[in-house]
């Protein structure tokens, strides 16, 4: 029993020093660091995305007793390669090279923000993280808030802090009626965040946009008007800096003036759009924003942060902490120079996500991010420019950022039509010459370019938008000859 019990405690021993031994990890981190930095530098010349994803997926699947490198290595051979030029598809981020190295550093010091006691050094460095970007969106001193996993969860945490703030003590009574008045195009975690908040997805209403795909200000008195019909009395309304589908800003003056004279609480999601507040060209976008009541930010989004860095921002710093302070004294203790950041966040354990974008605004300064921001809208406006003038595309709105929007100008049926865009993405994607995306802009596919790579030139983009009107005339023909060969059968019988 004795002997085995020895056995076993030696097996143990031998597997920590595995792990843990010092020169092994060393030959490790040499050949990570290999693997990430051909990540990052991806040229042109290979392919977005491998051809035969789902094969090489299963294989990798069922190949076992590889190196733990080997393994890696043909992880990111088979992913979708977001630093190649022409990955025009999504809104994440080729990363900030220095960002994504510092990624392991991260893991490796494995901060837990929740306490400071567990964060000495990380929950000042957060914390002074989130004292720049209130400067940098106008915001007081007291405002408060904290970085989060992405757009979603600032969004969740904005309307917790807006429906306890509107209705007190609705955490803990569970009990509150208001209505979320939200544009159209709002991103869906909105309606989300109001289901899981209790308002019920029903309190949403959505405000009709205007020619550029923003949210008409014209017509948000009226909407108001029905929100008080359907026996609401109380409101948020939601302002949006950058808009998924088109990159469409909204005028938040304005509907700041429209909340105010309304009582509601006013929230912008500047996920996207964010990192405009650095571009010296474009930060006239995000005037007013500064006046919300809340603010989400996405550092992984325009500021070019590997996933995940999302924030969360409230004016009234009390607004955020009342419902989410918490009773657990194995945690949080009496006040020190540092705050416990878990009594204002959703979650417990908190990621260190601000060493990487402090690092960038340190060492490089936030004028990268006015460079980097510059680069991809303007590779965005080239693709407008190009489609303005092409026999085969037309523009469906005029890019404002880096997301674009356009269609074939040939028109056919509804069904056939819709099917048609989506072919001609699936096939550019599946070539990996390009990767881009589609939305569905009123009731019609369309095809969507999300420039998030500062590297992507204009020539990949006049590249790509050739490579698709060859496409589409190819697939165009192929239809019309089937249609031909169909008449002409037909005729015969
Ligand atoms: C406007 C907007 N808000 C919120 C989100 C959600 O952000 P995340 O994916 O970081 O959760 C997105 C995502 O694309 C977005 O475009």
């Amino acid at each position: 029993m004795r002997k085995k019990t020895t056995t076993r405690t030696h097996a143990h021993e031998r597997v920590v020093q595995r792990l843990w031994n010092p020169r092994s990890i060393q030959k490790l981190a040499s050949d990570l660091a290999t693997i990430s930095c051909d990540a990052l530098t991806e040229q042109t010349g290979g392919l977005v995305r491998p051809p035969g994803s789902d094969q090489i997926a299963r294989r990798i699947l069922r190949k076992d007793g590889r190196s733990l490198p080997t393994l890696v290595r043909a992880v990111q051979k088979a992913s979708l390669h977001l630093s190649h030029p022409r990955y025009i598809a999504q809104q994440v981020a080729a990363p900030i090279p220095a960002a994504a190295l510092v990624e392991s550093v991260v893991a490796a010091l494995n901060q837990s923000l929740a306490v400071w006691e567990m964060s000495p050094i990380a929950t000042p460095i957060d914390r002074d993280l989130m004292a720049r970007f209130k400067k940098a969106f106008g915001y007081p001193r007291d405002a408060n808030g904290s970085l989060v996993p992405g757009g979603a969860f600032a969004n969740l945490t904005a309307l917790l802090a807006a429906r306890d703030a509107l209705c007190a003590g609705a955490s803990k009574t569970g009990k509150a009626r208001i209505a979320v008045i939200v544009g159209f195009q709002t991103h869906y975690s909105l309606s989300r965040a109001a289901g899981i908040l209790g308002l019920g997805t029903d309190a949403v209403f959505p405000v009709p946009l205007d020619r550029d795909f923003s949210t008409d200000v014209t017509r948000v008195p009226e909407v108001f008007t029905a929100a008080r019909g359907a026996g609401f009395r109380k409101f948020i309304l939601v302002g949006t800096a950058g808009s998924t589908p088109t990159g469409s800003f909204d005028d938040l003056v304005a509907l700041r003036d429209a909340a105010t004279k309304e009582g509601a609480w006013f929230h912008v999601d500047a996920a996207h759009g964010g990192g405009l507040a650095f571009s010296s060209l474009q930060r006239w976008r995000l005037k007013g924003i500064g006046l919300a009541h809340s603010i989400t930010f996405d550092p992984h989004k325009m500021m070019f942060m590997p996933l995940s860095a999302g924030g969360v921002l409230v004016r009234d710093g009390a607004h955020l902490a009342t419902p989410l302070k918490e009773q657990a004294p194995y945690l949080f203790g009496s006040k020190r120079a540092w705050p416990d950041i878990g009594q204002f966040t959703i979650g417990c354990s908190q990621r260190f996500d601000a060493l990487k974008v402090w690092l960038v605004w340190r060492a490089y300064g936030p004028q990268v991010w006015d460079a980097l921001t510059t680069r991809v809208c303007d590779a965005c406006h080239a693709a407008f420019r190009y489609c303005s003038q092409s026999d085969v595309l037309e523009p469906a709105h005029e890019s404002q950022s880096n997301i674009f929007c356009f269609r074939l100008r040939r028109r056919g049926s509804a069904v056939a039509y819709d099917r048609l865009h989506w072919t001609i993405k699936e096939t550019l994607n599946e070539s990996g010459f390009a990767y881009i995306s589609s939305a569905v802009l009123d009731g019609r596919r369309v095809l969507r370019l999300s420039v998030m790579n500062p590297r992507t030139s204009l020539a990949d983009i006049y590249a790509t938008l050739g490579r698709i009107e060859s496409i589409a005339k190819t697939l165009i023909k192929r239809t019309e000859n089937k249609r031909e060969f169909m008449r002409s059968a037909t005729s015969r019988t």
